[in-house]
């Protein structure tokens, strides 16, 4: 159980390293993360996601899938549910064995992001669960992930203390689900926030962010890089490209082998670049 301790996130912060963690919808996207991981020999994060969750109906049959793949791995494997905002999902996770949570209550005014986050904290820990908060722009409202919005160092400092979170969410230039890379990141601001606050910084949106902007961001600071449209746009990508050659495939296997396929090369590369960023 040691090797899959969300403590490894820890373990990396002021290492100039960061580990990578990506968002699964799907077997295939899980299988993907769990085989790239593996090709380049490294220890990875396999998220579920609360939109995932509403996608599938319930939480636990995917779960426990990516907990299979998880055990089974050559590497360590931590299973993660991603921006949960709703209390009752993230004690659904902890039941189910779930070892890593993000509470999400950015888009709150502060108190009561401190408030909520301060509850799930409490629980997730008397059950040896790591708890990943999120703190936009001071004053709340856009959560942490619109282009504009920046965290304050000081007031992450304070929201550390106030909620005891194990990992930071930080605003610092990047958006959720941007199709292509060209999101430019304050370094400077990542390593202020890196001085000011005790815990790993996590950066969203990664997908939107340059390989030279991930290097930066990892060598200025962020110890967990989060990764889901990248993926996607990797698998539909490839499956568009061999439905347009093959127009009477019915089989998905045909066409969503190839996707996987193009998803764990993807889950690799980008391990090694942030494993080795310079
Ligand atoms: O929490 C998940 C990540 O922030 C994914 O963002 O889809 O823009 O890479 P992305
Ligand atoms: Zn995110």
């Amino acid at each position: 159980q040691t090797a899959t301790d969300p403590a490894i996130v820890r373990d990396l912060r002021g290492s100039g390293r960061a580990i990578g963690a990506f968002n699964a919808i799907m077997l295939e996207h899980a299988e993907a993360v769990v085989a790239g991981a593996e090709d380049a020999g490294l220890p990875v994060i396999l998220q579920i996601s609360q939109n995932a969750v509403r996608y599938h109906g319930s939480l636990a049959p995917f779960a426990a899938a990516c907990q299979r793949l998880a055990e089974a791995a050559t590497v360590p494997v931590i299973v993660h549910l991603d921006h949960a905002e709703d209390e009752t999902l993230i004690h659904q996770a902890v039941d189910l064995g779930i070892r890593s949570v993000m509470f999400d209550a950015a888009t709150l005014p502060y108190a009561d992001n401190v408030a909520r986050t301060r509850a799930v904290v409490a629980h997730c820990h008397a059950a040896g669960c790591w708890v990943e908060a999120e703190l936009g722009e001071v004053g709340g409202k856009d959560g942490a992930h619109a282009p504009g919005v920046r965290t304050d160092p000081a007031q992450a400092a304070a929201f550390v203390t106030a909620t005891g979170v194990d990992a930071l969410a930080v605003a610092v230039g990047s958006s959720h689900a941007m199709n292509s890379r060209d999101a430019v990141l304050d370094d400077d601001l990542i390593a202020r926030l890196r001085q000011a606050v005790p815990v790993p910084l996590v950066l969203h949106g990664s997908s939107g962010v340059p390989e030279d902007g991930l290097r930066r961001a990892v060598a200025h600071g962020i110890t967990k890089v989060n990764v889901g449209t990248l993926l996607n746009r990797a698998l539909t990508g490839e499956v568009r490209a061999v439905l347009a050659d093959h127009a009477g495939l019915t089989d998905p296997r045909k066409y969503l082998a190839p996707g996987r396929d193009a998803v764990r090369a993807e889950v690799t590369r980008t391990l090694r670049l942030l494993a080795r960023p310079r």
